[in-house]
């Protein structure tokens, strides 16, 4: 199987597969400049929190390209304007706050705008390719959570498709199953946009790992029946404390899981643990169009004119996080000393 890969740069373009169109259209877009970046994260035609982190390094770069101006300060107010931009696509995942700070301290380290340019094109492809060794290495350490002969449950997409390759909590399951580990898999559909059903199915499928498909509101029956034997799930901001956002539903996969005794595993790289934020309490949650809940692809699947609430995420308080895997290890609780480690060791 060739490696999924949701994003590519080639020859100053961007190109993006179009999320929106699987599982039925494998095609892709293409972003010539920083304005298509950001439209395509608003759309989620690119979407996962890695993702749209390297989508912004790479919004920041041709933004840089594209700006005809020589003199430095007046370089990077544009470009910082041009950040604020693209950091304001999407509000929960603070890996594209963490790609545009990290892009912009590079523009700032430097004293020529032509400098400036080619090291920003050089950074986003390091972030992209450092992505992937982080989910590889993350697969490692977590496949040791993986069971031998029992089940797993996973929610949203935290796949390939959510990242530069190999995936975060799909990752870490495809490691178990590389390292002959066997295994029954469970995916939600995830209500309303279908990350699970159009996305994760989807990458099971090419990776050739067996899952089952499930509705979101079967996992607590299930749960309850004995049928799954530990939840992995991504995620957008992991504050200080442990506490997580990731998509909704995932609270609620969680209190089931702790209900029933089942360990509840985090993968996901460091770059989305907000250290300055204490608790879940001050992650700020995306609401998405109500369309997304009363509509499947122009098709009303609710009455016309009701009213619909879509927030995007929730969060799960980290006394429900059995443990969150990176790329430094495994991390358990207390979360505000092994979180604080994990960061450390990342140099951050
Ligand atoms: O709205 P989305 O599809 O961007 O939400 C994605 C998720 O919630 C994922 O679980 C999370 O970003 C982790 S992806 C490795």
């Amino acid at each position: 199987m060739s490696e999924i890969r949701p994003i590519e740069w080639a020859n100053g373009t961007l190109r993006l597969l179009d999320q929106t169109r699987l599982p039925s259209e494998e095609v892709m877009v293409e972003a010539h400049g920083y304005l298509d970046a950001v439209d395509a994260i608003k759309t989620m035609r690119v979407r996962g929190a890695p993702a749209i982190g390297i989508t912004a390094a790479y919004a920041v770069a041709m933004a840089a390209r594209d700006l005809d101006i020589s003199d430095k300060d007046t370089f990077m107010k544009q470009l910082e304007e041009a950040g604020l931009e693209i950091k304001a696509a999407r509000p929960t995942a603070v890996n594209l706050m963490w790609a545009v700070d990290r892009m912009i301290a590079i523009a700032n380290s430097e004293t020529d705008t032509s400098r400036i340019k080619q090291r920003l094109v050089d950074e986003a492809v390091s972030i992209e390719k450092e992505d992937e060794a982080i989910n590889r290495r993350m697969g490692k350490h977590g496949m040791v959570l993986m069971p031998d002969g029992g089940s797993v449950l996973t929610h949203c997409n935290a796949g390939a498709l959510a990242t530069a390759a190999f995936g975060t909590a799909v990752g870490v399951i495809r490691a178990g199953w590389e390292d002959g580990k066997r295994f029954k898999v469970f995916n939600t559909e995830t209500r309303p946009f279908l990350q699970g059903s159009r996305l994760t199915a989807w990458e099971f499928k090419k990776l050739g790992i067996p899952a089952t498909l499930v509705v979101d509101s079967a996992a607590g029956m299930l749960m309850r029946r004995g049928e799954i034997g530990c939840v992995i799930t991504g995620a957008d901001r992991i504050a200080a404390n442990g506490d997580t956002a990731n998509k909704i539903g995932t609270y609620t996969l969680a209190v089931l899981a702790n209900e029933n005794g089942i360990p509840f595993y985090v993968a996901a790289p460091i770059s989305t643990i907000d250290m300055s934020l204490n608790n879940g309490d001050e992650i700020e949650i995306e609401e998405r169009a109500s369309s997304e809940v009363t509509e499947f692809r122009g098709i009303p699947v609710a009455p016309e004119g009701v009213e619909a609430l879509n927030p995007g995420f929730d969060v799960t308080p980290a006394r429900y996080v059995s443990a969150i895997i990176t790329e430094a290890g495994i991390a358990r609780p207390p979360y505000i000393e092994s979180l604080d480690l994990a960061v450390r060791s990342a140099g951050r």
